[in-house]
């Protein structure tokens, strides 16, 4: 009954349509016309025009199914552009970030100059330890500017970073420091989060125990609370980066490796997605500039994601600073002192542009807008989300809440595989929609296909791919090409697989319907549930354990075990608690089950396969599909009601 009349609200703000706001869109950067634009002409003049190159490339792209190159025969540097490009062309003096630290008052603001200046001391230091084109470095911090600046260090160098996200644990942390074989790792001595603080050195050096190509490691000093360093291996950051003489950024080819991020694929082990330099830069900064609408000299823009993600990479980092935009980056949790905080902040800076994740708007929406309300939030022109569909609910309340009802809002699909935005509104053209990702970006063709591989038309639904290459596309996998083939390229010949699914309307709108693998999304995280699998079955008194995700209303999908413990002993709170942080200290706390069920038996299919849609279905406590290949049938009820008791001993 209630889910039924639940059904028909949605769908009527789904009905709901949004055209664009007419004074927006008449100054909007991308108009009507970027849908005319040939492939070739859009990428060619956007290489030109986004990005300053050392050398120009002489052709657009190579495609060799399934390996991509973009922009060949062009050299630059990344941090060239993010940096020194502004600074030549006479606007160092303008904010590349306001910074505010979670604690009380903590507040940076560092022009472009600033930021150039820093990375040069840190280039130079990091050079003093032998690093140079080439060298793989780690970056294991929180939201601090130091954080981009380690990056931009790296990118000037032309040494491969990789980011690991702060709430890693040393485990996770070390397994990407062995695969990129990294020499150096950047970290901080503690990190602030919800007024305490975050041990980042010493999760580094248990990890750093455990990737022996790591010799060095730089510390910025953060809380300024005593940490052990290692003498001869660790350095204060602030000791060693001294030295502001000029560090030239290294010419890279446009193909070079910029650097890896390690995401969850469908196995225990994280994929190494490998992003290059020139395609990528022009990707990121390309659909920064039309999507957000960059007025560089006007707006306050704010992309409220870590930079450990994707997200943070392109949309903090390498996308705006490219395009000289002024951005606000804020160290902690949006609760802390007070649930206000982020509107304290979007007032205090004049934000313009906001970009969260949908789970982000639920929390805030549950905490109530009246926290919004005590601020002035009218310099806000435009919204994105990022992460996760976005549910029509929330949607709304973005719009009505934060938006005033003028900003426009864009729900932008894509993956850190995509390194860029590739389903999304145009805020001056296109007429939204409450849940959907309405369309293509320029130059970026987005299918969906069945399951024989023939595309769906309108009103169909199918599998969400993509068939031309785009410029920030993922190079492969990390020393896996076997996996990339296999991962994106097996389902359907040359045409890339984003495993997510996806129907078109009449209008030829996307809607975003969530993976269709073993993937869950978790406050707009991807984790693989092979992965939790392992870190429990890594406990010594597990004998099996199967994970499913279920419904969250804030966090989108809450991650669900069951658990079999060895010799068939009975579980109990206390046992829960145990293997929940055991997953925390094997992954991170992200990927901490919701809950844990203890069932004597797995159900499993005549092979020996785990039926995981079954207990995806008991998880949801929907009504469960056709049982009959069940080895053991009572195991369903078994199951089904030990979820129901776990849940309301929760609730
Ligand atoms: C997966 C990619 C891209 C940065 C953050 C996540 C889901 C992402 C949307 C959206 C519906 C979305 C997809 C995708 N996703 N954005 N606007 N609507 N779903 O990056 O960790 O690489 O995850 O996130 O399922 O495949 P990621």
């Amino acid at each position: 009954m209630e889910t039924s009349s639940q059904e028909i609200n949605t769908y009527q703000l789904e009905e709901r349509r949004y055209p664009p706001p007419p004074e927006f869109a008449a100054r909007a950067n991308a108009q009507r016309d970027i849908y005319d634009r040939d492939f070739d002409e859009f990428w060619e003049t956007e290489g030109r025009e986004r990005v300053a190159w050392f050398e120009p490339f002489t052709k657009l792209y190579e495609w060799e199914p399934p390996y991509a190159k973009w922009y060949l025969g062009g050299k630059l540097n990344v941090a060239w552009n993010c940096l020194d490009k502004h600074v030549e062309a006479g606007r160092g003096d303008q904010v590349a970030y306001y910074w505010e630290g979670e604690p009380d008052g903590d507040r940076r603001a560092l022009t472009y100059s600033d930021l150039l200046r820093e990375v040069t001391k840190l280039a130079n230091a990091l050079k003093s330890l032998g690093v140079g084109k080439g060298t793989p470095v780690g970056i294991y911090m929180g939201m601090v500017p130091e954080a981009p600046v380690a990056m931009l260090a790296c990118a000037r160098l032309g040494a491969p970073h990789t980011v690991i996200f702060g709430g890693f644990s040393a485990d996770s942390l070390a397994g990407r420091l062995h695969d990129m074989e990294c020499e150096v790792l950047i970290t901080q001595d503690e990190a602030w989060r919800r007024g305490t603080t975050v041990p980042l050195k010493r999760v580094a050096d248990e990890a750093v125990g455990e990737s022996p190509t790591v010799q060095n490691v730089v510390v910025l000093q953060r809380t300024g609370n005593d940490v052990p360093m290692t003498e001869g291996r660790d350095h204060w950051w602030h000791e060693l980066a001294t030295d502001e003489s000029e560090c030239p950024a290294e010419p890279m080819d446009s193909e070079d490796l910029l650097y890896l991020l390690y995401t969850s694929g469908t196995t225990a082990k994280p994929k190494g997605i490998v992003h290059t330099t020139g395609g990528y830069l022009v990707g990121a900064a390309s659909t920064h500039y039309y999507i957000f609408d960059l007025k560089r000299d006007e707006d306050v823009y704010w992309c409220a994601a870590d930079v450990g993600w994707v997200t943070g990479h392109s949309y903090i980092v390498y996308g705006p600073l490219c395009n000289g935009a002024t951005s606000v980056m804020y160290e902690g949790t949006p609760d802390y002192p007070d649930k206000d905080r982020w509107w304290e902040i979007i007032e205090r800076y004049g934000v313009t542009i906001l970009y969260t994740a949908p789970t982000a708007i639920r929390s805030h929406m549950k905490w109530g807008p009246e926290h919004a309300q005590k601020h002035d939030l009218s310099t806000l022109r435009l919204l994105g989300s990022v992460g996760e569909p976005i549910n029509p609910e929330a949607w709304i309340w973005y719009h009505e809440h934060i938006g005033g009802e003028r900003c426009p809002i864009v729900d932008t699909w894509w993956q850190t595989e995509t390194g860029m935005i590739m389903i999304t509104p145009l805020p001056g053209i296109t007429t939204t929609k409450p849940g959907s990702a309405t369309k293509p970006f320029p130059g970026v063709d987005v299918a969906v296909f069945n399951e024989e591989g023939a595309e769906v038309g309108p009103g169909g639904g199918g599998y969400l791919v993509l068939r031309k290459p785009w410029p920030a596309m993922l190079r492969g996998l990390y020393k896996e090409d076997e996996r990339y083939r296999e991962t994106y390229w097996s389902k359907y010949p040359n045409v890339y697989l984003a495993g997510d699914g996806a129907r078109i309307d009449e209008d030829g709108d996307f809607w975003l319907l969530g993976r269709v693998d073993d993937v869950m999304n978790v406050s707009g995280h991807r984790i693989s549930t092979i992965e939790v699998e392992s870190a429990l079955v890594d406990h010594k008194e597990v004998a099996e354990a199967a994970v499913a995700a279920r419904f969250d209303a804030t966090t989108g999908q809450a991650i669900v075990a069951f658990v079999t413990l060895k010799g068939g002993a009975e579980g109990s709170v206390e046992k829960l608690e145990e293997l929940r942080n055991h997953v925390a200290i094997k992954i991170g706390a992200i990927a901490k089950p919701a809950n844990i069920v203890f069932t004597p038996e797995l159900p499993k299919t005549r092979s020996g396969k785990i039926m995981r849609r079954l207990l995806r279905d008991v998880a949801e406590n929907r009504p469960l599909g056709d049982t009959t290949t069940l080895a053991d049938p009572t195991v369903v009820d078994e199951l089904r009601s030990r979820e129901a008791e776990e849940q309301s001993k929760e609730d």
